[in-house]
């Protein structure tokens, strides 16, 4: 890993948008079951990114959001408190989907869909611009703690 190219935090971003990226795939999965009336898949895939927020959050509230939280307080703010939201209507959907559950599974993931473009668009580009390269060795390090549902579970520390 090199000092001055940036490639940590090119590497560090990568993760976090390939996450990102695979939470949207798993979206369109949910909204394909609900379509086809299949409230067991639903939860199943709740689960699923439920498994792969897990880590994803812990580097973004332990590494990402408290290197830029000065610049945009209220921001990292509302996103930390969006996460608080969509993490407690994916748990109750992991447990099971019932018809009445249903449209509170879909209102959060409408609400995740937004909320990573909001990252995408805003937060992302923001760290990259303005992070040093200790800081992202830092996010670095909440990443080798947490782990990736993309690459298996951390390797023991
Ligand atoms: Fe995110």
């Amino acid at each position: 890993m090199c000092e001055y190219c940036g490639c940590q935090a090119i590497e560090s971003i990568r993760q976090l948008t390939d996450e990102h990226d695979l939470v949207v795939d798993l979206i369109g999965e949910v909204l394909s079951a609900h379509r086809a009336g299949d409230r067991d898949r639903m939860s199943a895939l709740a689960c699923r990114i439920a498994t792969v927020l897990g880590p994803h959050t812990a580097v973004e509230e332990k590494g990402l959001f408290p290197a830029i939280a000065g610049d945009f307080p209220d921001h990292i703010e509302a996103l930390v408190h969006e996460h608080r939201l969509i993490e407690a209507a994916l748990a109750e959907a992991a447990e099971a989907v019932e018809a009445e559950g249903e449209e509170r599974l879909l209102d959060a993931l409408a609400v995740l869909r937004q909320h990573i473009l909001a990252e995408q668009d805003g937060v992302f580009p923001a760290a990259l611009a303005t992070l040093a390269t200790a800081q992202w060795e830092a996010i670095e390090g909440v990443r080798a703690q947490a782990g990736s549902a993309l690459r298996g579970p951390p390797s023991a520390a």
